[in-house]
């Protein structure tokens, strides 16, 4: 008899410690964001906000990085200032998917020193960026109820990750280097094949009838993205394209081989696109990213060489 009770408690109590150690792992604040086997950070759902005044502003926030055409775009109902894109046509699902150019590592980790501009750069900055390059428009001024709002959804995003850290899956994941030069020639076919049902035979993107945005938005052209993006340096392109294009896919399920991915970033960023000056950028030559397009270098390679490799 005691035997029996022995052998049924040992499984039962081994089992009930197994439970009890998941309920604790899975408490919030115990998330795991930054180790080899973390999950990757995914934000919180905008329903999950709060319903007091802070609240709604963070909703308001969330709205301008969805539909910032329909505030700040060519007719915008609050003012003209960016080029007609949403934020979230390249931060997808408002900045909160996995390797999606999320922005999970955006609270914890500013004011951070940058070498693009060469300063310790605020958020406020670090989103004016975007509204200028990726935009290619104008920066918002800091007191505006608009970037109080966007800061306040980016707050409110990250405020479980850790300071000072940057969670697995935040913004765009690079891809292992091709031991040749990227092809735009290659990366035409590869358009023509996975991309220009959407985006068009000249990358130029098809509004969508029921927003102010775009139902595909402009990969090349007057409405694009400008030079001085981060989408310009083709590491980020191929990227941000490997992880999420044709949509909805995602980095659990992919389409582009590496080879395509760099390929097709080639061809779309040897397409015009609106200019900017860049004349202030990388004080220090000697920071430049491998694959910035435009020198003069501190290592003596060419701008082509730069920009398509092999790096
Ligand atoms: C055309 C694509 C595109 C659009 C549109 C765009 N961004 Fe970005 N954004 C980028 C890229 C690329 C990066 C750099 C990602 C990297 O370096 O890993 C970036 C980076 C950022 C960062 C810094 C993220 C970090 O972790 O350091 C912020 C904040 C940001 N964008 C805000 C915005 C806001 C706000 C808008 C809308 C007003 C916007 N972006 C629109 C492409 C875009
Ligand atoms: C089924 C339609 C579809 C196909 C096919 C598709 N895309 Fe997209 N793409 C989208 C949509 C929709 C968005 C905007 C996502 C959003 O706003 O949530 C987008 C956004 C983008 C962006 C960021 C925004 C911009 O305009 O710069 C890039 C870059 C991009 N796609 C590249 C590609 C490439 C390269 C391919 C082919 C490998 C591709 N896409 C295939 C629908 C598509």
């Amino acid at each position: 008899m005691i035997r029996f009770k022995i052998s049924w408690l040992f499984p039962v109590s081994l089992a009930l410690l197994f439970i009890g150690l998941m309920i604790y792992t899975k408490q919030p604040g115990k998330h795991d964001y930054t180790s080899e086997e973390a999950d990757c950070w995914t934000g919180a759902g905008i329903n999950q906000a709060p319903v007091d005044s802070a609240g709604m502003l963070i909703r308001y926030g969330h709205s301008l990085i969805s539909n910032t055409a329909f505030y700040l775009g060519p007719k915008g109902t609050v003012a003209h200032i960016s080029n007609g894109m949403n934020c979230q046509n390249c931060h997808l699902e408002a900045g909160t998917k996995p390797w999606g150019n999320n922005y999970g590592g955006v609270a914890s980790t500013y004011p951070k020193f940058r070498a693009r501009s060469g300063t310790i750069e605020t958020i406020e900055k670090r989103i004016n960026d975007c509204f200028e390059r990726s935009l290619n428009g104008a920066a918002l001024p800091s007191d505006s109820r608009e970037m109080k709002a966007i800061m306040a959804y980016m707050q409110w995003l990250g405020n479980e990750v850790p300071k000072g850290t940057k969670p697995k899956g935040s913004g765009i994941a690079q891809l292992t280097r091709l031991s040749r030069a990227a092809n735009p020639a290659k990366g035409k076919m590869v358009y023509t094949m996975y991309c220009e049902r959407c985006h068009g035979s000249n990358g130029e993107g098809q509004a969508d009838p029921n927003t102010s945005g775009y139902a595909y938005p402009p990969l090349w052209g007057a409405h694009s993205y400008n030079d001085g993006a981060g989408l310009y340096r083709i590491s980020l392109l191929a990227g941000y394209v490997k992880n999420n294009m044709p949509s909805p896919l995602n980095y659990h399920q992919t389409q582009l081989s590496d080879e395509n991915a760099w390929d097709v970033a080639a061809f779309i960023n040897s397409q015009p696109r609106p200019s900017k000056d860049k004349t202030k950028d990388w004080p220090d030559i000697s920071k430049k990213p491998f694959d910035h397009p435009f020198g003069p270098y501190a290592d003596g390679l060419s701008e082509s060489q730069h920009k398509y490799g092999p790096w």
